[in-house]
């Protein structure tokens, strides 16, 4: 028998369609400069900088002294599902049963890749709205499907028209992802668009993976809707949410996915096998996230809408940039082609002469995330403001 010969080095051949993320090229450049002792302010990552509140800790911890500590079942621990069961109802009038209709994941990523893996075969097309948040398609191609962005325009502010979706449609195309909020661009998805989008999806019969995890990210009286709620929709839908920005807990690696029975039954085998359940005592931060006061996802939010309208009025008025108001997440999608540079110029610039860390999303655009204090954020902008008018940063 003839054996391929491969290099011990020799990545699988879909690796080639998958770069090292963007963001965490940016950075190790910030790291090497925070090495030689240069503090650098943080607007390139999305994680809020609060701590996880009090009493979601003393539940993780309270689970481990509780002896908590060992594997749970794969779909996750029965109160934290029946715990997300009720959410899903009372905030998003969806009906899911909490035995077979919900899975405990790591985080919204580990419920990306899982939907994929899962529903998608190899060849099959994912539209994703474009601006998009890259993980999406890293993670269709690891599922040896073909993601295919489909361009939203700026002017609709960034509202998909079904126009845009027809002209990627094919006879190969399977899945939708929805994401409302939006990451890069903060777009809140209009009642009519979401009406617009699970139309298209019934009478194409296409899945959706709806991506909510800034669900509670919302601004300017907006209102959040979730896609499977709408009439028709429940049936093809995958929700996915988590506790990584609404509750401060990126790093406990803790979301769900939601979804009919049938559906949960291919995700289920793919979370099987890759992390068999997610981590027992998170599961216990979790119940209590969910369960206890949410005061502290409100005194959250009404910061972060402080700290973005002090962005908005800082940079409105900078010659060569512009941005549509976001009205949800925690991010400013800004288009700087009006400068004489690319955005990848731009942020390296930045980075060196104002020690500010921003994201490049792509040759025109940077994403500014306000995650970082609302003092930090003063400062940033400030130097931002100062670079940009071509004034010495001080
Ligand atoms: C749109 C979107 N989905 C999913 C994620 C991943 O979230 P998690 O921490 O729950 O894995 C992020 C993180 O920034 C995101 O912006």
């Amino acid at each position: 028998m003839l054996r391929k010969k491969y290099t011990m080095q020799q990545s699988a051949e879909r690796m080639n369609r998958i770069p090292f993320s963007g963001i965490r090229t940016i950075l190790e450049q910030v790291n090497c400069l925070e090495r030689e002792g240069t503090p650098v302010i943080h607007l390139e990552a999305g994680h809020p900088n609060f701590d996880t509140p009090g009493h979601i800790k003393q539940a993780g911890l309270g689970a481990i002294d509780d002896g908590q500590v060992h594997y749970t079942s794969n779909f996750g621990i029965l109160p934290l599902r029946e715990a997300i069961a009720r959410k899903l109802k009372h905030d998003n009038h969806l009906d899911y049963d909490s035995k077979t209709e919900i899975i405990v994941t790591v985080g919204v990523s580990e419920g990306i890749m899982m939907s994929m893996m899962a529903l998608l075969n190899p060849g099959d097309e994912v539209l994703i709205l474009e601006p998009l948040f890259p993980c999406y398609v890293m993670a269709a191609h690891m599922a040896g499907a073909i993601p295919v962005p489909v361009p939203v325009c700026a002017e609709n502010e960034y509202q998909p028209a079904r126009a845009d979706l027809e002209a990627r449609l094919s006879k190969r195309t399977r899945m939708l992802v929805v994401t409302t909020p939006g990451n890069p661009t903060g777009v809140v998805l209009s009642e009519s668009v979401l009406r617009d989008l699970a139309d298209f999806s019934i009478e194409n019969n296409l899945l959706v993976m709806a991506d909510e995890i800034y669900e509670k990210f919302i601004y300017d009286n907006r209102r959040h809707i979730s896609i499977a709620s709408l009439s028709g929709m429940r049936s093809r839908t995958i929700t996915l949410n988590g506790f990584s920005k609404s509750y401060a807990m990126t790093g406990w690696r803790l979301g769900y996915a939601a979804a009919d029975a049938q559906l949960i039954q291919a995700l289920i085998r793919i979370h099987q096998y890759s992390v068999v359940c997610t981590n027992s005592f998170a599961q216990w931060g979790g119940v209590a996230a969910i369960e206890g006061p949410q005061t502290c996802v409100r005194e959250m939010v009404e910061e972060f809408n402080r700290r973005r309208l002090l962005v908005i009025e800082q940079l409105r008025d900078i010659p060569g940039i512009s941005f549509p108001r976001p009205q949800g997440a925690m991010y400013v999608y800004v288009d700087v082609s009006g400068l004489n540079k690319s955005a990848y110029q731009l942020t390296d610039d930045l980075l060196e002469q104002a020690h500010i860390a921003v994201a490049p999303w792509d040759r025109r655009h940077i994403r500014i995330s306000y995650s970082s204090s609302y003092e930090l954020l003063q400062v940033a902008l400030e130097r931002m403001c100062q670079f940009l008018r071509g004034k010495p940063v001080c």
